[in-house]
């Protein structure tokens, strides 16, 4: 799809992979919107009230780009004898889970009411997991949940849609030179650059969002998880 005079909405779009697309395309030429909890307006993405109204506001909105998320915060299943807080897992699966599927089901939704493009499209959605999707870590059960729930929805979703022409893609990044990442002990991070094959760095924004592009514009892809890690696979940080 030519994303160019078409509606545009990013999620997370105030910082990060977010931010970093909605400059990619509003660069080529979209119509690009944003829901983020720190902008204002302050839309929460778990909100259906909230997000329904800003997608009602979009004309021809064709592409959803869903980059809203938060780390896990819960740690470890068991730690010194004390159970893994259960609001901390219900809190994250709810941001990364349950968050993304509310803005896809209802743009889903919006695209599906559109007359198709010549080629038959009516939108792409593009969700973000991660690669602790797969390759989780110690002290991340409730982040890699989250993340395997999104990768998990991507092939369900495409084929619910694929009556609509609506493809839906899900990028698993690895780490991201972003705030997210910024929290790492320096240490681990060390660690996860010696265990990426090629090139040995976090991944830039701007990266990802070359992907969401080409993504937008590469109708074959569709249905599938795409890791951005330089090869990385990760293992448990050192105890
Ligand atoms: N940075 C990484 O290393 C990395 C790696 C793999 C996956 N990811 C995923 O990429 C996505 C983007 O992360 P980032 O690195 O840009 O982080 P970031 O913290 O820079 O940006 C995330 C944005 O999401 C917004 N947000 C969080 N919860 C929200 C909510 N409930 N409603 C609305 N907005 C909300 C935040 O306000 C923030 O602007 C996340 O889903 C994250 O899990 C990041």
């Amino acid at each position: 799809m030519d994303v160019t005079g078409h509606g545009v909405l990013v999620t997370g779009s105030a910082s990060g992979l977010g931010a970093a697309t909605v400059d990619e395309l509003d660069a080529l030429g979209a119509h690009v919107h944003g829901i983020d909890r720190r902008s204002d307006p302050s839309v929460d993405v778990t909100d259906p009230d909230g997000v329904a109204a800003t997608v009602d506001a979009i004309t021809d909105l064709r592409v959803l780009v869903c980059c809203a998320g938060i780390g896990g915060t819960g740690g470890m299943v068991v730690r010194r004898g004390e159970a893994h807080s259960l609001d901390a897992f219900e809190h994250t699966v709810r941001v990364n889970l349950v968050g993304t599927f509310n803005c896809v089901r209802l743009a889903a939704a919006a695209m599906s009411r559109l007359d198709p493009l010549p080629d038959g499209a009516r939108g792409v959605i593009v969700m973000t997991s991660s690669i602790a999707a797969t390759d989780g870590v110690t002290g991340g059960v409730a982040y890699s949940a989250s993340k395997a729930g999104v990768t998990g929805m991507t092939l369900p979703l495409a084929r619910d849609l694929g009556g609509s022409g609506v493809r839906v893609v899900t990028i698993a990044p690895g780490p991201m030179d972003t705030s997210m990442a910024a929290g790492l002990p320096a240490a681990y991070a060390d660690q996860l650059i010696d265990d990426t094959a090629y090139p040995a760095r976090f991944g830039a924004p701007t990266e990802f969002a070359r992907l969401v592009a080409h993504i937008i514009e590469n109708p074959m892809l569709n249905g599938d998880v795409i890791r951005l890690d330089g090869g990385l696979r990760m293992r448990a940080p050192d105890r």
